[in-house]
């Protein structure tokens, strides 16, 4: 083990010096397995295999199923992953995997199926923060982008506002108090009674729906803090009231919970913005497929003067090609993991928090 380590690290050298690498990225953090080959921030693969049928009957995610699936799947993607590239596995110099945050059994899939492929290879392992990997999605088709830049983080489990003062380096500007953007989406789409993932189906929905007819309270925080927990229970309430007096339309309540979402998104991220000096805004995450606060976002960053970027839609939810360009990172601000690299379920971005 320590004659593999004392190797990885000379070939992540040479790696580095060369300022690249082809990578195998991997990410099973949720529900989602997936596998890309990278070159750099240039995708030369992307396969994704997504759980969402089999765990739509629970109404969310059960933990045990998806490790299991990510058991069952993992080769079959990598493979896939490798045959869309046109490479074999003996063409890949490094490899990158997601080891937090996320669901405990579903990482430990991923980690051990890249540390034991790392071994057998003889090449350098990266480890990779999911979250980092959602920023770093918008480096894959925006190659103007380059840090400063201020980014809405929107995903199942976080809402943040992050200052990317240089690549690596994040500060933390804003976040939730209570349920994170994609949580609320969900709760929400229960209330109305929509499968699981909630968010694209409330974006769906919305699409008739009248943004201002279902009344909703906008939640009131300070700074650049946000609160979506007390939106979903406001939805039930008003439901109940609103079916006494002669009903309501779904879509109407879907379209008045996104654009409330969207409003206090979009809002606090612009003030960040404009506070900080940012140039340009960037949005990750899951939520950030969302169409409304896509559009609300371009148009408030029109309006301010500000650059806005965001991924396309397919490197918006959990994908391996966002793994990858973190990685390209990674190969020059980390060193290569070791073998005793394990799932951090809690793990956090590693951030200075702002005062
Ligand atoms: O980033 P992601 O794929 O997984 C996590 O890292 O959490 O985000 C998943 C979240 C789910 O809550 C899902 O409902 C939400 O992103 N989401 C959306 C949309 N697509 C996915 N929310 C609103 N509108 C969408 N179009
Ligand atoms: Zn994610």
């Amino acid at each position: 083990m320590s004659s593999y380590y004392a190797n990885a690290q000379k070939k992540a050298k040479i790696l580095k010096e060369r300022g690249e690498a082809l990578f195998l990225a991997i990410e099973t953090s949720c529900d989602e397995t997936a596998a890309a080959v990278m070159r750099g921030f240039k995708p030369l693969s992307s396969a994704v295999h997504t759980q969402i049928d089999i765990h739509k009957k629970y109404g969310g995610v059960v933990p045990e199923i998806a490790s299991r699936n990510h058991v069952q799947m993992i080769d079959i993607v990598v493979k896939d992953a490798l045959d869309k590239a046109n490479v074999t596995l003996n063409d890949i110099e490094a490899i990158a995997v997601t080891y937090g945050p996320g669901l405990v059994g579903a990482l430990l899939c991923g980690v051990s199926y890249a540390k034991a492929l790392a071994y057998a290879l003889d090449i350098p392992l990266f480890a990779i923060n999911h979250i980092e990997g959602h920023i770093c999605a918008n480096y894959v088709e925006h190659e103007w982008l380059k840090p400063p830049f201020m980014c809405l983080v929107v995903s199942g489990g976080h809402s943040h506002i992050v200052n990317i003062s240089e690549h690596g380096v994040y500060r933390l500007i804003g976040k939730t108090r209570d349920d994170a953007a994609g949580e609320a989406f969900d709760k929400a789409a229960r209330v109305l009674g929509l499968p699981y993932p909630g968010g694209p189906e409330v974006d769906k929905l919305s699409k008739g729906g009248d943004p201002e007819k279902f009344p909703l309270p906008m939640p009131r925080v300070e700074g650049y803090g946000y609160s979506f927990s007390g939106l979903k229970t406001a939805m039930l309430q008003t439901a109940q009231r609103l079916e006494k007096t002669g009903g309501y339309e779904k879509k109407d309540a879907a379209a008045s919970f996104q654009n409330c979402v969207t409003k206090q998104l979009t809002g606090k991220a612009i003030q960040a913005a404009l506070d900080f000096g940012a140039s340009t805004l960037a949005v990750a995450g899951g939520v950030a497929a969302n169409s409304a606060l896509r559009n609300s976002l371009e148009k408030e960053c029109e309006k301010h003067g500000i650059k806005f970027c965001a991924p396309s839609l397919k490197y918006c939810t959990d994908n391996a090609v966002m793994i990858g360009a973190a990685a390209n990172i990674a190969l020059q601000n980390q060193l290569p993991a070791d073998l005793s690299l394990n799932a951090e379920p809690s793990l956090r971005l590693n951030m200075i928090e702002h005062i």
